[in-house]
């Protein structure tokens, strides 16, 4: 197993080019499984997670090819409805399989997800929403085992205790494109990455309309064909590349990276004093001066987003004042407090509430990655740390950063990779 070293104390600066987004390309390859036809996804980012993806889609039984971020999935004659609890269990995100097997296959057998670290995550908006197409769903040996001779179009109301559902939404969403009739989706997540799928959808023959939107319309078509797609810019690894620029008092320009997408990020960096110019397909990320504390609240978007909350938090952590940052998706997303606490940071954690007092430095230490974003903020927080930091468990931040060391080298950082 490998950990990343990191040498603090240095000014990022320069370009660097942001991959295809993880959230966008995992339920849009899980789309593939709605044709025989031959789909090509372009843009893919080389991640622990994409490659589980394609395990998945060869166990039901696809034909897939993975050369320089393009992904090439073909039919073969053994297509399989069984999506087995070994690999479901390793990326929760594989659950979206549920609604393309049904809605192509007519019945789907998937291992339910199991726990996560960074919340209890259940999955009973997906099976609402599937059930309302008519399915008969039951729940044996851990597995969801779902049948329906035909799917029918449904109003759904899909919001939940913490609001919307983003793969819910998509699960949803690829079950009724094959359905009889309208399918309309009420509180459907508005997440960029729901867009893009609904975007892909429609060029293999779906009838969506109102994708990004809380109101979601489908009408159910006989077929879908086969596509080329490029996916949208990971819009979670720019917005870490702009907490690397202002925690290291740095200057980069973000290239692949859209400002669209980045509306409420975009407005809390400001607030906390951020130089940020617009280009074309970029953005140029600066200090304006001394970066000031801001409070945060995470929400579904165009919301701040929760997976930019243990990022934000470092550059807090280092911002003299205080400031409260409230997780209103996933109140128990805070494993990364105690490790920036072990490098100094002054974090005290309230429920759904993490207040922090900023400090002028933090210290290197060894510390250990609990999830994705946690592992990306502690790299973070090694970037501006006094002396050395290792971040142990680094296999979580492979899941969702393509190539994030070479990037980062790229930009002047002092980071490197040693065997524990
Ligand atoms: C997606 O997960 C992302 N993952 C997550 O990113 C992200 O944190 C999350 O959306 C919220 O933005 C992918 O797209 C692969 P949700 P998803 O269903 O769809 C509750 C990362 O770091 N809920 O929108 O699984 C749920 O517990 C990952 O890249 C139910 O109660 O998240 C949560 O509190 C982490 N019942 C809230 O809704 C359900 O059936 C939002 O979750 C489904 C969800």
């Amino acid at each position: 197993m490998d950990k990343l070293v990191i040498e603090g104390g240095v000014r990022l600066k320069g370009e660097v080019v942001v991959s295809g987004s993880k959230n966008s390309v995992l339920p849009i390859m899980a789309a593939t499984l709605l044709t025989d036809q031959t789909c090509v996804i372009k843009g893919v980012p080389n991640l622990r997670d994409t490659n589980t993806m394609l395990k998945i889609l060869r166990s039901l039984g696809k034909n897939t090819e993975f050369y320089k971020g393009t992904v090439t999935v073909s039919a073969t004659k053994h297509a399989n409805f069984t999506a087995d609890y070994k690999l479901v269990s390793t990326m929760r995100a594989s659950f979206c399989v549920l609604g393309p097997l049904l809605g192509k296959l007519k019945k789907a057998k998937v291992s339910l997800p199991g726990g996560c670290v960074i919340g209890l995550r259940p999955v009973d908006l997906h099976l609402k929403g599937i059930e309302s197409l008519g399915a008969d769903i039951s729940i044996e040996s851990g597995y969801v085992v779902a049948k329906a001779a035909r799917l029918r179009g449904k109003h759904i109301y899909l919001g939940g205790v913490y609001g919307s559902s983003v793969l819910a939404t998509g699960n949803v969403m690829m079950a009724a494109v094959l359905a009889q009739g309208k399918t309309i989706i009420e509180a459907a997540a508005c997440e960029p990455e729901v867009a893009d799928l609904a975007e892909l959808l429609n060029k293999m023959g779906a009838r969506i309309k109102g994708e990004g939107t809380p109101t979601i319309e489908i009408d159910g078509v006989k077929e879908l064909r086969g596509v080329t797609h490029t996916i949208i810019p990971d819009r979670i690894e720019a917005g870490t590349f702009m907490i690397a620029a202002l925690i290291t008092k740095g200057d980069i320009l973000i290239k692949n990276a859209l400002a669209q997408h980045q509306g409420a990020l975009l407005d809390k960096l400001d607030e906390a004093g951020a130089l940020i110019s617009k280009g074309d397909n970029c953005l140029r990320v600066r200090a304006r001066g001394r970066i000031k504390p801001i409070n945060v609240t995470t929400l579904p978007y165009p919301g701040f987003p929760t997976d930019m909350q243990a990022q934000i938090m470092s550059l807090m952590a280092v911002t003299p004042g205080i400031s409260v940052i409230t997780e209103k998706i996933y109140p128990d997303r805070f494993m990364h407090v105690a490790e920036l606490n072990r490098m100094g940071a002054h974090i005290q954690r309230e429920g759904p509430h993490a207040i922090v007092e900023g400090i002028k430095s933090l210290s290197g230490a060894p510390v250990m990655a609990s999830d994705l974003r946690a592992s990306a903020s502690l790299v973070l927080a090694g970037l501006v740390a006094k002396g050395r930091t290792s971040v142990s468990r680094i296999y979580h931040l492979e899941r969702g950063y393509e190539n994030i060391e070479s990037k980062l080298q790229g930009l002047g950082a002092k980071i490197w990779r040693e065997k524990e």
